[in-house]
C-alpha cells in the first residue's frame, strides 16, 4: 500500500494534524475492541504531541484514555530517570499528567544490564498484553514512529543486526553508530501494525526524507523505508520545512 503523505503549514499544524490521527485512533480502536494499543515514538520529535495530548484541553478530552495501552517502539539502555530515556521523555510530557494507571504503562527495562534479558522481558510482555503464542505477532492500534538522520526509525539503524531478525519481536541491537545498544521492536512489529504514523518535522530533515520516500533505485532501502505495513494504513506527517517545501 503506498503510504499517504501529509505535508503540514509548520510544527503547530503538524502536531495538530498528529493529535486529531492520535484521538481518531484511539476512540476507533475502543469502540471496535474496548482498548487502544500504540507504541510510542522516542527521540525529541513526538514531545510536542504528547504534551498537546495532556494539556489541550479537546485532545485530552477525546482520548478515551482507561481504554490505551501504552508501549514504546523502542528505548535506550538507560533507567528511565535518565534524560536519555524515550519512557522518561513520554512519562513527564504525558503519562505523568493524564488518567491512566501503571498496568496500562509497558515501558522497555532499559535499566536491566543485560539489553538482551531486557529485550526478551518486554516481548514476553508484549505475548502476555496481547495474548499471543510463542509464534503470535502483536498488531498494534498505532505505532508512532521517528525519521533519525541516516534513515533509521525505532532503533533499527542502517547496518545493524536489528533489521534482518524476523523471527523475534523485540531485540537488543548493538549500535555502533553511537556505541551503545538499544531496544527495539523488529520489522515484523512493525509492519504487523493496523496504523504507522511516521511525524518528520524540520529543515534538518528533509534530505533524509527525500531519500526515504524517493529511493533511488535498486539502492538498499533504508530502515524506515521498509516500514510498509502489510494490512495497515502508513502515514507520513510532515511539516512544509521537512517536505522541502519552504526555505525556512
Ligand atoms: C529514538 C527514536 C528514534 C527517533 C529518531 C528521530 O529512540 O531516538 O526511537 O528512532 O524517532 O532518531 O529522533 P528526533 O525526533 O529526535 O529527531
Amino acid at each position: 500500500m503506498k503510504p499517504a503523505i501529509h505535508v503540514l503549514a509548520d510544527a503547530d499544524a503538524l502536531f495538530r494534524a498528529a493529535g486529531d490521527a492520535f484521538v481518531r485512533a484511539a476512540r476507533d480502536a475502543v469502540r471496535e475492541s474496548g482498548r487502544f494499543t500504540v507504541a510510542l515514538s522516542g527521540g525529541s520529535t513526538p514531545k510536542a504531541l504528547y504534551t498537546s495530548l495532556a494539556t489541550d484541553e479537546a485532545l485530552r478530552a477525546g482520548v478515551p484514555w482507561a481504554g490505551c495501552e501504552f508501549f514504546w517502539g523502542d528505548e535506550r539502555h538507560v533507567p528511565p530517570d535518565d534524560v536519555a530515556s524515550n519512557y522518561r521523555m513520554a512519562h513527564e510530557a504525558m503519562l505523568a499528567r493524564v488518567p491512566v494507571g501503571p498496568g496500562q504503562v509497558h515501558r522497555i527495562k532499559g535499566e536491566e544490564a543485560d539489553a538482551a534479558r531486557a529485550a526478551a522481558d518486554y516481548e514476553a510482555e508484549l505475548r502476555r498484553v496481547f495474548h499471543l503464542g510463542p509464534e503470535g505477532v502483536p498488531r498494534f492500534d498505532l505505532i508512532l514512529l521517528g525519521l533519525g538522520p541516516d534513515g533509521h526509525t525505532a532503533s533499527l539503524f542502517p547496518g545493524t543486526a536489528a533489521l534482518a531478525d524476523e523471527t523475534r519481536l523485540v531485540v537488543a541491537n548493538r549500535v555502533s553508530q553511537l556505541a551503545t545498544e538499544r531496544i527495539t521492536l523488529t520489522l515484523p512489529v512493525l509492519n504487523n501494525a493496523r496504523r504507522v504514523i511516521f511525524l518528520v518535522e524540520g529543515a534538518g530533515k528533509a534530505a533524509i526524507l527525500k531519500k526515504v520516500l524517493q529511493p533511488v533505485p535498486g539502492a538498499e532501502r533504508l530502515p524506515a523505508g521498509r516500514v510498509q505495513p502489510r494490512d495497515g494504513t502508513l502515514v507520513w506527517l510532515v511539516d512544509r520545512a521537512a517536505a522541502g517545501t519552504t526555505d525556512s
